[in-house]
């Protein structure tokens, strides 16, 4: 793999031990995925910052490094929000351990912001290289901007961020890009009744799709549904990238659209069965991290409303902060926002028994990840469920 002389210096440890083993970690997974060279990158963003997810061991190993980052780079949510963590019932020693890898990152130069929505936070664009390690970030940056990442590891994805550069293999070549399998949706859905389903589409596209790169045709999303879509896509199955004909950017580059591809249908029937009654303790709002728009339509949802079981809204520290009246008027309603973390990574929500969720993502991970049983939603039947 081609190397520059200031990247061969870096390798023979001219620039500290760390920085040595960053591109040491580079290299090798350039070898295995047959890069032929190391590529500039734009920003990185790093998973693995839980104490819940890296334990003791991913602690340790953060803060035995030494050096510091050279791109823009933020964190994955959390354990815990950032502030009044006690009042959600974290333990104090959970919480000591959570602001030592805090720390670990600020010390490397990480930007503290935790969230899965980086796209939310700073400027990416059509072409730009990227090493972030959220799946469902990863499915955003390269499916709806045009960016393009592979699914990176924490480990990869922070030397990343300390080299400045990443192996240009998989999803970083155009020729990795292309259509392999072509989805569509059985039954007549109005676009309203489809934006409230795309999460539980991609729930059940990712089982069928896998690693493969799916193009959907005949739906017309917005934004926010897009990160549904992939977010439970990346979640059921290994999906790092999807196209939509007619509206993702990079799908009028693929001229032969969907034509000659296997194809899957999802049945009307498989996603009315995945809606089902259950009844809940709590219910969870933002896998991925809320947009200021979702944040908007959750607000009118509870207008003159009161919640009378636990409403748990997710999102970002700096989404929250420049939207700051919408926040006011959720809160409200005694729905509680949560910065930083999510429903997730957290230990705070493995007290539920059961927990109502409008994300396919969530669906897919809270039965393992929280000890819960998980029910899914439209947006609309959540708060509905909140306020009884
Ligand atoms: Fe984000 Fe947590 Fe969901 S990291 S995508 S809110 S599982």
């Amino acid at each position: 793999m081609y190397l520059d002389p200031e990247d061969e210096r870096i390798l023979q440890g001219e620039f500290g031990e760390t920085r040595q083993k960053m591109l040491e970690i580079l290299t090798a997974l350039g070898k295995v995925f047959g890069a032929e060279k190391i590529i500039p990158i734009k920003s990185a963003q790093v998973s693995g910052a839980s104490y819940k997810t890296i334990g003791e061991w991913g602690l340790r190993w953060l803060e035995s490094l030494q050096a510091k980052v050279v791109v823009p780079t933020v964190l994955n949510p959390i354990g815990m929000p950032r502030d009044h963590w006690e009042e959600l019932g974290i333990s104090r020693e959970f919480a000591e351990k959570q602001q030592a890898i805090i720390e670990a990152y600020r010390r490397l130069g990480v930007k503290m912001e935790c969230t899965c929505t980086p796209y939310y936070l700073q400027l990416t664009q059509y072409g730009d290289h990227l090493a972030w390690a959220e799946s469902s970030a990863v499915v955003y940056a390269n499916s709806v901007i045009g960016a393009r990442t592979n699914r990176e590891g924490g480990p990869g994805a922070l030397a990343a961020a300390i080299i400045g550069k990443t192996p240009e293999y998989g999803l970083h070549l155009l020729a990795n890009r292309r259509p392999q399998i072509a989805v569509t949706i059985d039954g007549l859905y109005s676009p309203k009744q489809l934006k409230d389903i795309y999460g539980a589409i991609g729930y059940l596209a990712g089982k069928q799709v896998g690693n493969r790169i799916p193009i959907f045709s005949g739906i017309r999303a917005r934004r926010d549904d897009l990160k549904a879509l992939g977010a439970a896509m990346a979640a059921t199955g290994a999906v790092g990238l999807f196209h939509v004909e007619g509206l993702t950017p990079e799908a009028r580059i693929f001229k032969f659209g969907s034509a000659g591809l296997e194809e899957i249908i999802i049945e009307q029937s498989e996603i009315a069965a995945l809606f089902r009654e259950m009844e809940v303790d709590v219910v969870a709002i933002g896998c991925p991290h809320c947009s200021p728009t979702e944040l908007e339509e959750i607000a009118r949802l509870l207008e003159g409303k009161t919640v009378k079981k636990p409403l748990f809204i997710f999102s970002s520290q700096q989404v929250l902060r420049e939207n700051r009246k919408t926040a006011e008027k959720i809160a409200r309603s005694g729905a509680r926002i949560v910065p930083d973390t999510c429903m997730v990574v957290s230990p705070f929500m493995e007290r539920y028994r059961a927990i109502m969720v409008d994300s396919g993502k969530a669906l897919a991970y809270v039965p393992d990840m929280c000890g819960a049983m998980a029910r899914i939603g439209t947006r609309e039947e959540c708060i509905r469920t909140a306020v009884g």
